[in-house]
C-alpha cells in the first residue's frame, strides 16, 4: 500500500529489518492477495509483527479484535494470548471469514480463536467478557460507536487499539477529506478528550492509536 507517512524504501527496510512472518501468515498474505478483492486491507509483515509484540507484552486473556478480514492479524495477535487465553474477532463478511477459519485451523492457536459472523454493532453487546485488548480495524465512521460499546468491557490497565487513525494522511484535509478521513479525525478528538484513556498516535503504516484504560 502507499504510506504517507514513511516512504516505501524506509517500509521496505523496516521490513527486512524485523524477523521473518512465519509460514502459515506468509501463505495467508499470498492467499488473500490471490483470493480477495480488496488485499490491501491486510495489517502484513510490518504491522502484524507490532501486533504480535504487543499482544506477547500484554499477554491478554482476553482478546477482542473488530473486523477479522482473513485472519492475518488475529492469528498475530493470537500468539500473545496466555495459555487459558480467548481470542474473540467479529466479521460480518462470509466470504472473507470463510478464508479466516481455514487458516485459524491450520494454526497453533486454533482452539483459542472463535470467529463470529454478523455486524459487530450487534454482537458487542451481547459479549459477556472483561477484554485486555481490543483492536478495532472494521467500518471507520463507526469507531467511535465501538469504542463507546467497548469501553465498559475492557478492564482497568486493559488496552484497545484502532487501525488507520491516519487515513492515508487525508485527515490534515477535512475540509476536502471524505467520509472515513471525517471519521478518523472524530476517532482521534474523542480519545484524546476521554479522561479515562492514556494514549499514544503512532505514525506507523496507516496510524495506530494505542489508548491505555486507567
Ligand atoms: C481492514 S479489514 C480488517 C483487516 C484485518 N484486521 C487484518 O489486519 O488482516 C476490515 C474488516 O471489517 C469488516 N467489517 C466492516 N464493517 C463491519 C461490521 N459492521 N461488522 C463486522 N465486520 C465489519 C469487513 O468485512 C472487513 O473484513
Amino acid at each position: 500500500m502507499e504510506h504517507a507517512l514513511t516512504s516505501e524504501a524506509i517500509h521496505h527496510y523496516c521490513e527486512n529489518h524485523t524477523t521473518k512472518e512465519n509460514e502459515l501468515l506468509y501463505d495467508l498474505n499470498r492467499q488473500t492477495h490471490l483470493r480477495t478483492e480488496l488485499p490491501i486491507m491486510l495489517s502484513g509483515h510490518l504491522q502484524g509483527s507490532v501486533l504480535k509484540m504487543i499482544s506477547q507484552m500484554i499477554r491478554p486473556q482476553y482478546l477482542l479484535e473488530i473486523g477479522t478480514f482473513t485472519g492475518y492479524s488475529a492469528l498475530c495477535l493470537a500468539e500473545g494470548l496466555q495459555e487459558n487465553g480467548k481470542l474473540i474477532t467479529i466479521d460480518n463478511h462470509a466470504e472473507q471469514a470463510e478464508i479466516a477459519k481455514e487458516y485459524f485451523l491450520k494454526s497453533p492457536h486454533k482452539d483459542k480463536i472463535e470467529l463470529l459472523l454478523g455486524n459487530a454493532i450487534e454482537i458487542i453487546p451481547t459479549l459477556d467478557c472483561l477484554f485486555d485488548l481490543v483492536f478495532i480495524d472494521a467500518d471507520k465512521i463507526n469507531y467511535t460507536n465501538y469504542l463507546d460499546l467497548v469501553i465498559d468491557k475492557v478492564k482497568s490497565g486493559g488496552y484497545i487499539l484502532a487501525d488507520n487513525v491516519l487515513y492515508n494522511g487525508e485527515i490534515l484535509h477535512l475540509e476536502s477529506a471524505g467520509k472515513n478521513a471525517k471519521a478518523m479525525h472524530n476517532y482521534n478528538e474523542k480519545i484524546v478528550n476521554d479522561s479515562r484513556l492514556d494514549s499514544v498516535l503512532l505514525p506507523l503504516r496507516d496510524g495506530i492509536m494505542i489508548s491505555r484504560k486507567k
